[in-house]
């Protein structure tokens, strides 16, 4: 069921629910989470089994503020508390190392650990009033479109899931992920914090992703993010050829095409569903797992996206819309 985040009431139902051992999904500024008692094995091997995911895929931890950081964390290196100083609340999660012993199945087993500070109010309400770390994954089944509304959240898991409603996600694309167990920041998955943000904020360079032994992220594999729709990605250049030779066939492509682009589409192509891309790189983001679910549920056979312009501010959306399409 969904029930309004901004309700008292709502949230100390809530944390019953998470006492129990139970499973809520909560809004944050990213995306939603399908949240568990992060000290719980039981509780958090309930998020795995509803997702669908396999279980030595780590799982973040939401945590209300820096302070508890030291619950979970074995050390935290000088750069990433600058990291931490600078962008918490917020959009971004920090791999540090584990303290032994803590919060190991919601870590995938591995001696590492995922932590993030979110800075939705409803996040932060249900947090403060929890008091302990909760684990969570994107609200989605596993491979799938992370959920940006709490409707979305229930097209994935049904009513029983009790769905905090926050509203639509303010960033709308996941938590730009930094490991920081290396020595160096290396950045593994790109957010709307940007390499250069993160290495003015830090004051040192991001290390070479490619060079390192990269750790198991389900984020980082090479097909995620996918709606059931076939993705292309096409160039603006490339855009209006493709939709003149559907436009040329007699019998286009069964169940219709989706477009996600920039440039309204100048075709009288029936069965053509056209939703405007934003050229401001975060408003793209905030509209991505929305656009994508909605042509899916309107049952396209393929969704072309207009591939999005280069530049780090894009580095997020580009990153999402790739793997949509493998
Ligand atoms: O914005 C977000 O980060 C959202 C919201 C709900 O906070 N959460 C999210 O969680 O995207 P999830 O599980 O869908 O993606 C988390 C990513 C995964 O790719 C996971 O493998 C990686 O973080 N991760 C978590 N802990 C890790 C660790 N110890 N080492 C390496 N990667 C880790
Ligand atoms: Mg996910």
């Amino acid at each position: 069921m969904i029930l309004p985040g901004s309700d008292p009431a709502a949230i100390a139902q809530a944390v019953q629910k998470l006492g129990a051992g139970e499973l809520v999904a909560l809004p944050t500024e990213t995306v939603y989470g399908l949240a568990a008692d992060a000290h719980s094995d039981a509780a958090v091997a309930g998020i795995f089994a509803l997702k669908g995911r396999p279980a030595d895929h780590p799982l973040i931890v939401h945590v209300a503020s820096g302070a508890q950081v030291a619950d979970y964390a074995a050390e935290v290196p000088a750069f990433a508390q600058r990291l931490i100083d600078a962008f918490w609340p917020g959009p971004l999660t920090l791999i540090l190392p584990r303290r032994p012993g803590v919060a190991k199945t919601a870590a995938g087993g591995q001696d590492s650990i995922g932590l993030r500070c979110p800075s939705h109010p409803v996040a932060q309400a249900l947090m403060r009033a929890f008091g302990r770390g909760l684990a969570a994954p994107s609200a989605n089944r596993f491979g799938r479109v992370s959920p940006s509304t709490a409707a979305h959240v229930q097209d994935e898991f049904g009513d029983a899931l009790m769905v905090l409603d926050g509203g639509p996600c303010e960033v709308g694309i996941e938590s730009t992920i930094v490991d920081c167990t290396r020595g160096a920041p290396v950045l593994l998955r790109p957010g709307c914090i940007t390499p250069a943000q993160i290495e003015a904020a830090c004051g040192q360079a991001l290390a070479d992703a490619l060079a390192q032994a990269a750790p198991r992220a389900s984020g980082t594999l090479e097909s995620h993010y996918a709606p059931r729709a076939q993705v292309r990605l096409l160039s603006a250049a490339e855009l209006p050829q493709h939709l003149r030779e559907l436009a040329d066939q007699t019998h286009p492509a069964g169940g219709g095409i989706g477009l996600w682009s920039a440039q309204e589409p100048h075709t009288g192509l029936a069965g053509l569903i056209w939703r405007e891309q934003s050229r401001d790189p975060a408003a793209a983001a905030h509209q991505l797992f929305a656009v994508l679910r909605e042509l899916d549920a309107l049952g396209v056979a393929e969704i072309w996206v207009e591939q999005v312009p280069c530049g780090a501010a894009w580095d997020g959306v580009r990153d999402r819309l790739q793997r949509a399409a493998a």
